[in-house]
């Protein structure tokens, strides 16, 4: 492998500034891009941004051809499911996540359910609607709690908990008739509520084969306590004491596995990583969702903890030795708090300047990973929901929190919030 290697990085936002932290620290890697990147990326060594957005598929390959990128990195869901890799590939362009056939998995909950059955992969229960009165129907005669999910991508609103009848009416009206998300709305998938405690399990398939990463788990809601809307994710940490030996075991032989022998039935090519988010209940596992994508926070602390080269890693998936590559993590425990905008993951407002990002200097032990930040005069400002990830090691996930919390402590803006609870469930 040289040591000259050209990557470009595709997306904006928190997981994109750590896959450049630990690329800029590869010394295969000359030169980063990222595509369009935040205020965080640019500042890491070898790196630039790139004024093109992480959907504009056909001047990303413009932009790799032209500069002759030796690999490309996909952050986001939107671009793999239009089809980023399989236009890279069909012009010799390498570029590292699945097909979009593939990331069907992500883009269509509906395809995922059917998968999942099909496969005999643990899954809650669930129907499919297309038709508004059918949907309304099964309403009125199921119990509650019920979960009702848009089936396309609605950037993580698209899922809710419904105590009642009235609220359920409401929100399929709301999906399926005036079409709040679009077309990714028309279609529901109403499913069984499942209790238990959630987990990421992200894997790196080449294929084949299948390397499971360090396991981590993330605050979906924005209210401490696991209350309120749904988020991107509040904060996350690494390892997830849940996920035991036995329980890693039976994820790889009774999900993983399956569904990677389930893509290559079905005739597709996934390279790239692979996500499988679980509700473990008692010694009981079931999918949740599939994310063809790293997840964002969960990147941050994981790749803190990685040790290994992270071009090494990605190159060895397209050997297909993905199962032999001698990955190494730091035995710390890592774990990053989010920082965002008052008003996420509803309206909220984005310009303000972010006091004492550039004063608060990242340690070994803490980085700063930026999501929603641009630069505007000179200065760092806030631009997205959620605007900054500190993330710290530890020797436990105790440890990593009190570090985080204490540089988090330091960074103010108008509006800022941040919950306050972040690791409390892995420290009992
Ligand atoms: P999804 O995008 O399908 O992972 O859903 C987003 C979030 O909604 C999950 O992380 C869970 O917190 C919650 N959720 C999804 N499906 C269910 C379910 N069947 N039972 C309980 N909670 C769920
Ligand atoms: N943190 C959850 C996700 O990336 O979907």
């Amino acid at each position: 492998m040289n040591n000259e290697y050209k990557v470009l990085v595709v997306g904006n936002g928190g997981r994109e500034h750590a896959f450049t932290w630990k690329l800029s620290q590869s010394k295969h890697v000359k030169s980063i891009y990222v595509a369009p990147g935040n205020a965080g990326t640019e500042r890491e060594e070898k790196t630039r941004n790139i004024d093109i957005d992480s959907s504009d598929i056909d001047s990303l390959l413009n932009f790799a051809k032209k500069e002759n990128i030796d690999l490309t990195i996909v952050g986001p869901e939107n671009p793999l499911v239009k089809g980023i890799v399989d236009l890279f590939t069909e012009h010799g362009v390498k570029c590292f996540g699945p097909s979009s056939d593939a990331a069907q998995l992500e883009g269509s909950k509906s395809y995922a359910k059917d998968f999942m059955k099909k496969y005999s992969i643990p899954t809650a229960e669930y129907e499919v609607f297309t038709d508004h009165d059918s949907a309304k129907e099964y309403l009125n005669n199921c119990s509650y709690p019920i979960v009702i999910k848009a089936n396309g991508l609605a950037a993580g609103k698209g899922v809710t908990i419904e105590e009642n009848i009235n609220t359920a009416l409401i929100t399929i009206g709301s999906f399926m008739k005036d079409e709040t998300f679009g077309s990714a709305g028309k279609t529901v998938v109403i499913e069984e509520f499942l209790v238990g405690e959630e987990a990421s399990f992200i894997a790196i398939v080449d294929g084949h084969n299948i390397l499971p990463l360090a396991t981590s788990q993330d605050h979906k809601t924005i209210g401490e306590g696991d209350i309120g809307l749904n988020t991107g994710g509040m904060g996350a940490y690494s390892p997830a004491p849940i996920i035991t030996e036995e329980l890693h075991e039976y994820v790889m032989h009774k999900i993983m596995r399956p569904t990677a022998d389930g893509l290559i039935k079905e005739g597709f090519s996934y390279r790239g990583f692979l996500y499988a988010g679980l509700m473990i209940h008692n010694d009981e596992v079931k999918v949740l969702e599939y994310n063809c994508r790293f997840g964002d926070p969960e990147t941050q602390p994981i790749m803190m903890r990685l040790e290994s080269d992270f071009i090494e890693l990605l190159e060895s998936s397209f050997d297909n030795t993905i199962a032999d590559f001698p990955i190494s993590w730091k035995k710390e425990s890592s774990l990053g708090v989010v920082m965002s905008s008052k008003g996420y993951p509803e309206k909220y407002k984005t310009g303000y300047a972010i006091k004492n990002i550039d004063t608060e200097k990242n340690s070994i032990d803490t980085k700063i990973f930026h999501s929603g930040t641009t630069k505007n005069n000179g200065e760092i400002v806030t631009s997205g929901g959620r605007v900054l990830c500190v993330t710290s090691l530890g020797d436990s996930i105790e440890a990593a929190k009190i570090k985080s919390y204490e540089a988090v402590s330091k960074i103010n803006w108008d509006g800022c919030y941040y919950r306050k609870d972040i690791g409390n469930k892995a420290i009992k």
